[in-house]
C-alpha cells in the first residue's frame, strides 16, 4: 500500500516530545519493511503557533506569520527525517513535485508544511491526492471523530466509521463549537472527498495504533 501518515503538532510538540518522535520513526521504518510507501508530514504544533505570535507582534502579516510557522514544522520533519537516515529522502520535500519524485525514488517522503494559508492536514491530503495514495493515517490528540466535541459533552460517542459526507456533515453541525473541526482541517476534507482516499484517525500518543489500523483493525475511527 502507499501511505501517508500524518502526525499532528499536538502530537509530537505540544510540549516537544522526542522520544514518540523517535517510536514513530522506529515504526515507519517497520511499514516501510514490510513493503509499504510511506509518506510522513509532520506538524508544527506549539512552537509554530508561538512563532506566529512572534509574527504577530513585530507587525508582520498573515501570510509571513505562515512562513514561519511552515518553517517550525519543517524542523522536526528535519529531526524526523536525519532519524530515518537513507531510508528517506536527502531532504524535506518543500513541494508536491519533490514529493512525487522522493516516492518514486522509493524513499521515504517527509515533509512539514508546504504554503501559506494550509495546515499539514491539508498538505497529507494533497500529498496523497499526488501521489494516488491508499491510505491516510492521520495521528491525532484524539482517539476518533466524535459525533460532537468529547471535551465539551460527556455523552460525545466514538464513531467507528464513516463516509465524507459524514464526515462533511459532522463538521457543519459543529462549526461553532471549537475543537471538533480540529480533528481534520475543513480544506483537508474537501480533497479526502474529491478524490475518495480513505483516512484513519488515530490517537497519535501510541503509534503502534498504525499498524493495527493497517491490519484493518478496529481503531480510531474509519473514513471512506
Ligand atoms: P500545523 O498543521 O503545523 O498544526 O499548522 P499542528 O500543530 O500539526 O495541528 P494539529 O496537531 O493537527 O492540531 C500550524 C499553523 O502553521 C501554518 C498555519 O498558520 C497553521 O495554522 N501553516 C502550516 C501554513 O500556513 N501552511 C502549511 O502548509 C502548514
Amino acid at each position: 500500500m502507499r501511505i501517508v501518515i500524518r502526525i499532528g503538532g499536538s502530537v509530537i510538540a505540544n510540549p516537544i516530545n522526542i522520544e514518540l518522535l523517535g517510536r514513530y520513526a522506529d515504526i515507519t521504518k517497520q511499514i516501510k519493511a514490510e513493503g509499504h510507501e510511506v509518506a510522513v508530514i509532520l506538524g508544527g504544533g506549539a512552537l509554530a503557533r508561538q512563532f506566529i505570535g512572534y509574527g504577530k507582534e513585530l507587525g508582520l502579516d498573515v501570510t509571513a506569520q505562515d512562513e514561519v510557522a511552515i518553517s517550525c514544522s519543517r524542523l522536526f520533519a528535519q529531526l524526523f527525517l536525519k532519524r530515518l537516515g537513507s531510508l528517506a529522502c536527502g531532504k524535506v520535500a518543500t513541494s508536491l513535485d519533490e514529493a512525487k519524485q522522493c516516492m518514486r525514488d522509493g524513499k521515504i517522503l517527509v515533509m512539514g508544511g508546504l504554503m501559506p494559508g494550509n495546515t499539514t492536514d491539508t498538505v497529507a491530503t494533497l500529498v496523497a491526492e499526488r501521489v494516488h495514495a491508499d491510505l491516510v493515517v492521520k495521528n491525532s490528540d484524539q482517539d476518533g471523530v466524535y459525533n460532537k466535541d468529547p471535551r465539551k459533552y460527556p455523552d460525545a460517542v466514538k464513531l467507528d466509521k464513516l463516509s465524507f459526507e459524514e464526515l462533511s456533515k459532522v463538521f457543519e453541525q459543529n462549526e461553532h463549537k471549537a475543537g471538533i473541526h480540529q480533528i481534520i482541517d475543513p480544506e483537508a476534507v474537501k480533497v479526502l472527498r474529491r478524490s475518495h482516499i480513505k483516512t484513519v484517525v488515530v490517537s497519535g500518543f501510541k503509534p503502534e495504533n498504525m499498524l493495527a489500523a493497517l491490519k484493518g483493525e478496529n481503531v480510531g475511527t474509519v473514513i471512506s
